[in-house]
């Protein structure tokens, strides 16, 4: 494959993968890969989902896309069963996290405007990651992503994670929101103490903040409920959601209520493809499928599984410092970076990703099954036993 006309920005790939068949990933020469990664949380339902696969050829033969200036059925459609889900009023769509990110950010700015607020500031988190466009990256809490990349767009106030304090320390005049993943994905898979989210909620009562929350990542049944959220009693007023939504469609959401859900008129944003036909006909399928129950039941089972699996699989090691997760979230943290892993797990028959250095990151699709869960445990904890010291 030539691949000298793309950019580098993802450097070298080394490997090529031709077809997806449920949780396993095969290459040219037809050697299996059992997924552990989703296409880094995107696949929930794993590859070649048939519904959706029967679901996105329909539509394509139908109708691709006609714009935002008319009304799309399977659109209005997507809104209502996300907004029922989450408890949200009105949804924007746009084609990725980020996007979903920059629609919340522009809603916070808006109701900070609205309030006589011109230089509205918006509390995030150290280790986040809300995406790679200005604003989101300048949200984001990790340095490296901002490298290079300054001037960056004002207006956001890093904070530590799970750490309450620290947010009423921030709080100001200028402060309209508070934007936090539940669980930080990029950021090494932080699960912050249980009731941190409802939290940081009360506090944004008492300040008439909004909370908003990136489920970008832990959305779409990812942690064991449709929204990580939802494990607890935290009420916020934005949601951001993409990846698993489309299950490999290019979809974004942003869901809003109250003083949020008005913010954006006519006029004030948009996007050419956002929400348009095919993927809402894809993402209508997907929602169905999650939101009924028995995928995010199996999420929280395998989750439990593979998390003991590995601790017992592992016990006595040096090497572990910590496993966290909730549903099929799953952070190892080594006492050492181990990006090394990543190719051993290939050669292995097996796909993963490491996430902040030293943390193995598991994002299997939300459909394995106990058996390659089982594998999975398997074939992880041999290779991080086997890493030398
Ligand atoms: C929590 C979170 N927010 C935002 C994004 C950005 O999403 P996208 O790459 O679709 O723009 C990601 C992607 O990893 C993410 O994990």
């Amino acid at each position: 494959m030539n691949t000298q006309y793309l950019m580098n920005n993802y450097g070298t790939r080394q490997h090529t993968l031709v077809k997806g068949e449920g949780c396993y990933l095969f290459d040219r020469q037809g050697r299996r890969y059992l997924d552990a990664l989703s296409g880094i949380a995107v696949c929930g339902l794993g590859h070649n989902y048939a519904p959706l696969t029967q679901a996105i050829s329909e539509q394509a033969a139908t109708l691709l896309h006609i714009s935002n200036l008319f009304n799309i059925e399977h659109q209005a459609r997507l809104a209502e069963q996300l907004c029922q889900i989450s408890g949200m009023e009105k949804a924007y769509f746009g084609n990725s996290g980020a996007e979903a990110n920059e629609a919340a950010i522009k809603i916070a700015r808006k109701v900070g405007h609205q309030r006589g607020i011109d230089k509205a500031q918006i509390i995030v988190a150290q280790n986040s990651f809300h995406g790679r466009t200005l604003a989101t990256l300048s949200a984001t809490g990790n340095p490296k992503v901002q490298a290079g990349f300054e001037p960056l767009v004002e207006g956001f106030v890093h904070v530590p994670f799970d750490d309450i304090e620290a947010i009423k320390a921030a709080a100001g005049p200028n402060v309209v929101a508070v934007l936090l993943e539940p669980i930080q994905g990029e950021g090494g898979v932080n699960v912050p103490a249980a009731d941190y989210l409802e939290q940081v909620g009360q506090l944004c009562q008492q300040h008439n903040w909004l909370l908003m929350l990136d489920e970008i990542q832990t959305g779409n049944g990812r942690s064991g409920e449709y929204f990580a959220f939802q494990h607890g009693n935290a009420k916020p007023d934005v949601i951001t959601t993409a990846k698993g939504l489309g299950n490999g469609l290019p979809i974004g959401a942003c869901l809003a209520k109250g003083e949020a859900a008005e913010a954006l008129q006519a006029g004030n944003h948009g996007s050419t493809y956002g929400g348009n036909p095919l993927v809402c006909a894809g993402a209508n399928v997907v929602v169905e499928a999650i939101s009924q129950g028995d995928i995010l039941a199996n999420c929280r089972a395998r989750g439990e599984q593979l998390r003991s699996g590995i601790a017992k699989a592992t016990e006595g090691s040096a090497l572990v410092r910590q496993i966290r997760g909730q549903g099929l979230i799953t952070g190892i943290e080594l006492t050492q970076d181990c990006g090394e892993l990543v190719e051993a797990a290939w050669q292995a028959g097996l796909i993963l990703n490491v996430t902040a250095g030293n943390t193995v990151r598991l994002l299997p699709p939300l459909i394995i099954d106990s058996e390659q869960t089982e594998q999975l445990i398997a074939t992880v904890a041999k290779l991080i036993l086997g890493l030398s010291q």
